[in-house]
């Protein structure tokens, strides 16, 4: 089966699932909080391909703390949130995504990509899919690149980390002092700062991988 067959079934599913599952998201929507991450929900109750947008000041900070190389992947780029501001900083983004949300390149499976990518990736993947994803960006990604992904600080918890961890220690993790919160759409709300953020419950870390490091990860703070 060829990528192009592989990435277009990813996508028919996700249309399935929106609509035999209207009627649980609808009262899904009614009854809880809809910010990323805000209360537990189990996977049936959240989109399948969910779509949370990172505020910008979170990618704009983490910018200011470190350095990529020129060249950049946003593999599930949304609305280009995360690329903008990349772009913003003079990186080269190159921006996919499974869904079309209007930006990058729509129907790219990331966990079909193969490498080697001689690129850094930047994102903020799926809830759903995140182990997955940190897992694949550092399989795919050359020696010496960077992979940085906006995740709960809880990410750093669980069993089923222990493999990933042992094999791909994370470099630095900034926790962010103050919360920040991601956007279901794209639908921010405007700060009296005039940055885009949401009310959050949650702590989210830029994790910060380079490939090839081996030692213990050191923990800063950011925002
Ligand atoms: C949490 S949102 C983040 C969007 C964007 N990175 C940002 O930070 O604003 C996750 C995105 O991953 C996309 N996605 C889900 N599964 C994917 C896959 N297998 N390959 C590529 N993108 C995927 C969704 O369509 C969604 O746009």
């Amino acid at each position: 089966m060829s990528t192009d067959k592989i990435e277009c079934s990813a996508v028919e599913k996700f249309k399935a699932f929106k609509t035999t599952n209207n009627k649980a998201k609808a009262n899904y929507s009614n009854t809880n909080f809809i910010t990323n991450g805000a209360s537990n929900h189990t996977t049936s109750e959240r989109e399948l391909f969910d779509f949370y947008a990172t505020p910008p000041l979170a990618t704009r900070e983490l910018c200011e703390l470190e350095t990529f190389c020129k060249d950049i992947l946003e593999p599930c780029c949304g609305m280009g949130h995360i690329s903008k501001v990349l772009e913003d900083f003079g990186y080269n983004v190159e921006s996919s995504d499974l869904i079309d949300r209007g930006f990058g390149t729509p129907n790219k499976d990331f966990l079909k990509l193969e490498g080697p990518i001689d690129k850094d990736i930047i994102t903020n993947p799926p809830y759903v899919l995140a182990t997955k994803f940190v897992q694949h960006a550092l399989d795919i990604v050359t020696t010496g690149h960077k992979v940085a992904m906006l995740l709960k600080l809880t990410f750093l918890e669980g069993q089923k980390r222990k493999t990933l961890f042992d094999k791909y220690p994370p470099k630095i993790v900034y926790v962010s002092r103050s919360r920040i919160g991601c956007a279901k759409n794209g639908e921010f709300l405007q700060t009296k700062t005039g940055d885009l953020n949401m009310p959050s419950a949650v702590c989210f870390c830029w994790f910060v991988w380079e490939k090839g490091f081996s030692g213990n990860p050191e923990i800063r703070w950011f925002n």
